[in-house]
């Protein structure tokens, strides 16, 4: 007569080889495998055995587990291997994918982008700020007079708590040096908000390119050519600029300066952005809001600028409406991706 080791060995592979899901199988194994299982309990028992009969017995349970383990790992990869076969039955590896959805850049991110880059180049460091404001960084903090006509709630979005959207990128200059002492080169592109009547060339939403270059012996030389080599670099070297006298509250000397450039449709000149050398009552604003000296203005000169990205774009572009740009139309934002 068989051991009963024997007689379970044969009785377990038979039942897991049987086993027809992964369920049953899950069920065998604990059952001869398991804590309590089968198995487990003859492990117990050797200990009642005399000293001829153990290592017979213990000889015989260890290939009883050896051969029930390897029957479950075998009979489980099978089971596997069917449910995959089955899952794979019914799909027609014939069929066309579906075609991924890629997306495309906005042809204002792609502008940005590119400015980015040229400005990463020379040094600058990108530097950003919230579109909402307080009208200390949009306007006291920048030289601007209580009753300058910015600040009138006819061109600025008010908030009903006293902030604001603000009207041009410059509140950057401000954060920027509140946060580091000199010298600091930096680039900070993003939105801007006046309350203009929108139509196919102003919205109120555009997009601007703040610059600031703060350092010893800063000169209009270094705005001049910081501003020639980047529209260079941007547009082609043929690319022709202009600057003309204007007045800004926060810059002293100001200009603004203009491009022509072949790149640029239409083969006029375009108002491009706002620029100047800081101007030392902005420093000392600074100062005594960082409550230190850092922005010394006998010691520190500095060139600022603000560009406008919008009409660029349009023109590299030949985008004929700047309200394309908000509407989210994909048949418009297709052409550009
Ligand atoms: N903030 C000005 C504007 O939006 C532009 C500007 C920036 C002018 C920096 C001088 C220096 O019109």
């Amino acid at each position: 007569m068989s051991h009963p080791l024997e007689e379970l060995r044969a009785s377990a592979l038979t039942e897991i080889a049987d086993a027809a899901d992964e369920q049953t199988l899950e069920a065998a194994r604990v059952r001869y495998l398991g804590r309590s299982g089968s198995i487990a309990v003859w492990g117990e028992q050797m200990k009642t055995l005399s000293k001829e009969e153990r290592p017979v017995v213990g000889k015989l349970l260890n290939e009883v587990r050896n051969a029930v383990t390897a029957s479950i790992a075998e009979t489980g990869e099978r089971l596997r291997a069917a449910k995959e076969a089955g899952a794979l039955a019914n799909i027609d590896v014939t069929l066309p994918g579906a075609p991924a959805e890629i997306g495309g850049l906005h042809p204002l991110t792609q502008m940005l982008d590119r400015a980015i880059s040229i400005f990463r180049r020379m040094g600058f460091a990108l530097a950003e700020g919230p579109d909402v404001e307080t009208e200390w960084y949009c306007f006291d903090a920048l030289n601007t007079a209580p009753d300058h006509p910015a600040r009138n709630e006819q061109d600025t979005f008010y908030l009903p708590d006293g902030r604001l959207l603000r009207t041009h990128t410059s509140t950057v200059q401000i954060r920027t040096m509140l946060s580091a002492p000199p010298p600091i080169r930096v680039i900070a592109p993003g939105g801007a908000y006046r309350r203009d009547e929108v139509d196919a060339t102003h919205s109120a939403q555009f997009h601007q390119i703040e610059g600031l270059y703060v350092d010893e012996k800063v000169s209009v030389a270094d705005l001049k050519g910081t501003i020639e080599f980047f529209l260079r670099e941007l547009l082609g070297a043929n690319t022709e600029i202009r600057f003309r006298p204007h007045y800004f509250p926060f810059t002293e000397p100001s200009f603004e300066f203009d491009v022509r450039s072949r790149a640029i449709k239409g083969g006029k000149w375009l108002e491009l952005a706002g620029c100047g050398m800081v101007h030392p009552a902005v420093l000392e604003e600074v100062n005594r809001a960082r409550g230190d000296d850092a922005y010394d203005p006998e010691k520190y000169t500095g060139f600022a600028f603000g560009m406008g990205m919008d009409r660029l774009a349009m023109l590299m572009f030949d985008i004929p409406d700047i309200r394309y740009f908000a509407q989210n139309d994909l048949r418009f934002l297709r052409q550009f991706a």
